[in-house]
């Protein structure tokens, strides 16, 4: 595989491409981004992560100067000008170019920007271990100051002060709350717990990004013909299930074994998340958009 970036149409290879100091996205975070996976040389439900990229657009009101359909067909051809079988694609969508923080004072056209690359968020064996995750003190935002359901760039950097958080701990993860002290999500995954034999996860009222992994898993585990629903959670729930897993484009499905030094379960991954992560790997090999072939 070739890391290839396509800036606003033109396919570049990744140290070849720059990109304008006066983007919006690079000046403010007005930006928004998906992350999504290719498995076998197929792109892994990319019109969910297409369409909640364009329900953002609408509702930040960015200029629409590319269809969702050219989008598409231009995520699949840099894929297959990358030669990507197994890969990570990264779209970033800002405003326009422009200094100033007033839109009508700027060039509003968006810059779109597809980039192909390779993400391995965990050495393997924490997939059979499970990770350690923490409580960090950083809460997610208001929804009242940005809906959940964006995935703007700028969010992300109180994402990124919760996985500083994490890190001095040397903890896998970081989970945060939101202002009411309720569980919301981990930096860049939700979160899923079972309790009397049901997968419980938090609304994304709660103020949690509305994963499509998460949504995947809930698909699965209804098809395992296990109870998976939406509960608001607080710490105990979680310090008392009996086994806990994330979920994430980039994390995949990892099973979650302790939080605040406090073993879930028997602080092993358990039998539900195993059973729920399997069918995950077996969907990963097969469903998806095909990038074509070599
Ligand atoms: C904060 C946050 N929550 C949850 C997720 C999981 O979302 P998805 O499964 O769509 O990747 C992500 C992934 O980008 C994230 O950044």
């Amino acid at each position: 595989m070739q890391m290839m970036v396509n800036w606003n149409g033109e396919l570049m290879p990744l140290e070849e491409a720059r990109i304008p100091v006066f983007d919006h996205a690079y000046l403010y975070g007005d930006g928004l981004f998906e992350g999504i996976r290719i498995y076998n040389r197929q792109i892994f439900r990319l019109d969910d992560h297409l369409n909640r990229l364009y329900h953002g657009w609408r509702h930040l009101g960015f200029n629409e100067t590319l269809a969702y359909e050219d989008l598409k067909q231009r995520v699949i051809d840099t894929a297959q000008k990358a030669n990507a079988e197994n890969a990570y694609i990264r779209i970033s969508v800002s405003r326009g170019t422009g200094i100033g923080l007033d839109p009508r004072k700027i060039d509003q056209t968006p810059n779109v920007m597809i980039a192909i690359t390779r993400l391995n968020l965990y050495p393997q064996e924490l997939y059979e271990t499970g990770v350690a995750v923490v409580t960090v003190s950083t809460r997610v935002m208001n929804p009242d100051a940005l809906d959940p359901r964006l995935k703007t760039i700028g969010r992300y950097v109180s994402n990124i002060q919760a996985k500083v958080e994490a890190n001095r701990q040397n903890a896998g993860e970081g989970l945060m709350l939101n202002a009411q002290g309720y569980v919301a999500e981990a930096t860049g995954d939700n979160i899923f717990i079972v309790c009397d034999g049901e997968i419980l996860t938090p609304p994304p009222a709660a103020g949690l990004l509305k994963g499509i992994t998460r949504a995947t898993a809930m698909e699965l585990a209804d098809q395992l013909g296990y109870v998976c629903r939406e509960e608001w959670l607080t710490l105990h729930d979680v310090y008392a299930a009996d086994e806990a897993f994330l979920t994430g484009t980039a994390a995949e499905i990892i099973p979650m074994v302790s939080l605040d030094h406090r073993p879930i379960g028997d602080g092993k991954p358990g039998t539900m998340t195993l059973r729920v992560m399997k069918a995950f790997r077996e969907i990963t090999s097969e469903a998806g958009v095909m990038v074509g072939a070599r």
